[in-house]
């Protein structure tokens, strides 16, 4: 019953559709509507509709006229091919045919004889009718006499080992020829005929390049075989994070071996990261260098500029920075905590988004960056640093025979920036430029002069 059922069904279906879908506006190729000429038919055409159409010039309709009827079938327009070329039938340059007729329709064929020396193109003995006329046109072409010396490359001509044969070759001759090592001929054996023909010697690439293919480096191939022949490929598969040089997928026997060589290369490259509370916009796996990845955040959540969506570029140290979407309702824990420096204030547990925090350093140590940090997100904003203060050694001012310019400098601490002077011990001279006696704190670092 149900089998019933689909079958009617399926009969409706398809009648119902190609009901529903009639012809289109036929497209005739060298050809035209002959309805269109005066009025504009409406398409698409229902089944069963025949509409009166003409051919170009040198163009018949498959009964060979000028015009006729095409019809809208459940196939489509019928005939398929509405128009189809007629060759006409001259005479054969250098040649004859034994054929009479002189107009023939698209893809028949004349039998053509060429007088002595003579051929058709590819040793051709009959001219097909095509779309675009005579293929070959009907034209003998004169063919060479014989064969010289080959010159074999990659092989030799085993008879010139033992004697000189005479050249040219006459045609049909043939010789037997080697291929050197790693060389085989077409029939991929080592070594094989060549004949004089019309056309040259042949074959007329007598040696080709054979290819072992033991094992892909770093990657394997699903092929089993072990030799190949010049021009054949392998696909190859590479290991995760590596690659054939320029991303590609399979080698190539050539005449100087397989190209490129199967060796996969390691490929800088980012694995999918692990989003936290953010989705990525990518179904990929892994990302070469450069590649973007945008991402983002799920409903509620932040990046750090206060966006929805973000994007990291895959560098080759690893994804630029991490993916972070955050709830801008979060609280902040504890501020950060700044070497040398301290909170003006007394620290909390939490604070609210919003709230900031202000920071200094201790003595001789100098801030840089903002002296507020500012919760947003859940994460508190840059803290800032304080820079390192100098302490100057009496030890290497010893050991360079120089001393602080003022005498009455008790301190032996600077600031970063801070000017610091020295001068020469007395009954001693500079030994570095002048300049080097006037220097500067730099975040703990003093480059002292010296003097002898
Ligand atoms: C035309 O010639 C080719 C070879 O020259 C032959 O293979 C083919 O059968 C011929 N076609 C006809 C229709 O005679
Ligand atoms: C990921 O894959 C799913 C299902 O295959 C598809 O619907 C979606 O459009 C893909 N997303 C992207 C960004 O390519
Ligand atoms: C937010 O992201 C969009 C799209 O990626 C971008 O055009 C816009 O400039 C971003 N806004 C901010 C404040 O970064």
């Amino acid at each position: 019953m149900l089998f019933f059922i689909n079958v009617i069904l399926s009969l409706w279906v398809s009648f119902a559709g190609g009901k529903v879908k009639g012809c289109d506006l036929p497209q005739i190729k060298h050809g035209y509507l002959y309805e269109t000429t005066f009025f504009r038919p409406s398409f698409p055409a229902a089944i069963g509709k025949a509409y009166y159409y003409y051919c170009n010039d040198n163009f018949v309709t498959p009964a060979q006229q000028r015009g006729d009827y095409m019809k809208c079938t459940k196939q489509g327009w019928s005939p398929a091919v509405p128009c189809l070329r007629r060759c006409y039938f001259h005479s054969v340059e250098n040649g004859h045919s034994l054929r009479a007729k002189y107009t023939y329709l698209e893809h028949e064929t004349v039998d053509v004889e060429c007088n002595p020396g003579y051929s058709l193109p590819n040793e051709l003995t009959n001219i097909t009718c095509t779309e675009q006329d005579w293929s070959p046109p009907p034209r003998c072409i004169g063919v060479v006499k014989g064969c010289d010396l080959p010159q074999i490359k990659h092989g030799y001509l085993y008879e010139t080992t033992f004697f000189r044969p005479s050249f040219p070759a006459a045609i049909g001759k043939a010789y037997y020829y080697y291929c050197n090592d790693n060389f085989v001929t077409p029939a991929q054996q080592r070594g094989d005929y060549m004949k004089c023909t019309k056309q040259g010697w042949s074959p007329a690439v007598p040696c080709l390049r054979r290819c072992y293919f033991h094992s892909v480096e770093n990657g394997h191939s699903l092929r089993a075989k072990y030799t190949y022949l010049e021009h054949e490929t392998v696909d190859v598969v590479c290991n995760p994070g590596y690659s054939l040089p320029n991303e590609h997928t399979k080698i190539t026997c050539t005449e100087q071996d397989w190209s490129p060589p199967p060796r996969c290369i390691r490929v800088k490259s980012c694995d999918m990261p692990i989003f936290e509370n953010a989705r990525p916009k990518s179904n990929g796996t892994r990302f070469k260098l450069n590649d973007e990845l945008d991402y983002e955040c799920r409903e509620g959540y932040e990046t750090s500029d206060g966006n929805t969506t973000g994007v990291i570029v895959c560098r080759d140290d690893g994804w630029s920075n991490p993916p972070t979407c955050r709830d801008p309702k979060e609280k902040c824990g504890r501020p950060p905590a700044v070497d040398n420096g301290d909170l003006t204030s007394f620290p909390l547990k939490e604070y609210a988004p919003g709230m900031s925090v202000e920071y200094q350093c201790q003595a001789y140590y100098v801030l840089r960056g903002d002296t507020h940090v500012t919760c947003r997100n859940g994460q508190w904003s840059q803290p800032p640093k304080c820079l390192e203060a100098c302490v100057i050694s009496e030890d290497i001012m010893n050991e360079h025979n120089v001393e602080l310019k003022l005498i009455n400098a008790k301190n032996r601490y600077f600031k970063t920036d801070e000017n610091i002077e020295f001068r020469c011990r007395n009954g001693y001279n500079p030994k570095t430029p002048e300049s080097s006696f006037e220097t500067k704190c730099q975040e703990g670092a003093v480059t002292y002069p010296s003097c002898a």
